[in-house]
């Protein structure tokens, strides 16, 4: 669904704990990255989990940007990159419902957070003319490299633009997944969605989320992927009970950091039964509703149990 507002949505830039800023989405409850600071999370949980200070130095790299939102995954990946290598051509999908918030996030207070031709390349990709529903892009920088990017948002549902990826045969070294949380837009954390995306995930390449939910990490098992888990950087004292900052997945790769017992348990919990949508098409309360009454049939151990077992409060 391509989210025209009304009257045109103002957002207005919530200070995170770096410095840098994100939005607040009333329709979902939710800011858009995480309020210790949006900024790092893009660069920790995005650009490094996927690994791309090693895969930058190829000479080109395709990114998929799933919920690209203010685009900072984006910029993240773009400034890792071409630090190591100023070279690196990038070809970019990036798939979200709603542009009015790539259209705010160039605004000169946010986007200053960036280098030049990251700038450049998010600028270009927000004031692109939309063309059908999707916007190609093409940057082209003056300086070291010209050429080096190639863009395009695809605005709409992405349970339904992901299909133009898969019908091109796009394999992307890096993905970026990046919906609100599971519990406000299950739509975009099912068994049947990861399948899709993962069909856009190159071998050898990796999917990186900010979400270590065992129905996130089971839903990509599932699928037949590989996953790991992303480690707290150093424990958080606003979270005692953390155990780690997301979840990477993989077709082949064996160098992931392995889910920890704790956490390889966890997925045996009701927490674990992965969220479904037969036809990609169902609403919230439909597919949350499956969730659970496949959580009521099972006899697996609660999760509040698994908590107290581990000693996670
Ligand atoms: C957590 S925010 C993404 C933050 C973003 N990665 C960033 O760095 O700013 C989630 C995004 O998902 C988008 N979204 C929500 N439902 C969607 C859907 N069904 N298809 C595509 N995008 C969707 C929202 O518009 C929002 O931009």
């Amino acid at each position: 669904m391509l989210v025209t507002p009304a009257c045109p949505m103002t957002w207005i830039p919530q200070p995170t704990q770096d410095g840098s800023f994100t939005f607040f989405s009333p329709a979902f409850n939710e800011t858009f990255h995480s309020r210790q600071g949006a900024r790092s999370e893009a660069f920790a949980k995005f650009a490094l989990a996927t690994d791309l200070p090693r895969l930058a130095q190829r000479p080109s790299l395709n990114l998929l940007d799933v919920c690209y939102g203010l685009g900072y995954n984006t910029a993240a990946a773009l400034e890792t990159i071409w630090q190591v290598n100023p070279q690196c051509q990038v070809v970019l999908y990036g798939l979200d419902n709603d542009l009015t918030v790539a259209a705010a996030a160039i605004s000169p207070t946010l986007i200053a957070n960036w280098s030049a031709p990251v700038q450049a390349a998010l600028t270009a990709l927000a004031n692109a003319e939309p063309v059908g529903l999707s916007v190609p892009v093409t940057g082209e920088f003056q300086g070291q490299s010209q050429n080096k990017f190639q863009g395009q948002l695809l605005i709409g549902d992405a349970r339904q633009t992901i299909q133009q990826l898969i019908r091109q045969n796009f394999q992307a070294q890096a993905i970026f997944f990046d919906p609100f949380s599971p519990r406000r837009c299950p739509q975009l954390w099912t068994v049947e969605f990861f399948a899709q995306v993962a069909r856009c995930l190159a071998r050898p390449g990796r999917l990186a989320t900010y979400s270590r939910s065992a129905a996130v990490r089971s839903a990509l098992g599932l699928v037949g992927l590989q996953i790991g888990t992303i480690p707290l950087a150093a424990p958080d004292p606003n979270h005692p009970h953390e155990w780690a900052q997301g979840t990477v997945a993989s077709w082949t790769e064996t160098s992931l950091t392995p889910l920890s017992p704790m956490e390889l348990e966890h997925l045996q919990t009701r927490a674990g039964i992965a969220l479904r949508d037969p036809d990609l098409s169902d609403g919230a309360a439909a597919i949350l509703a499956r969730q659970q009454r496949e959580q009521a049939l099972g006899d697996r151990e609660s999760t509040s149990s698994w908590r107290r077992r581990w000693g996670l409060g």
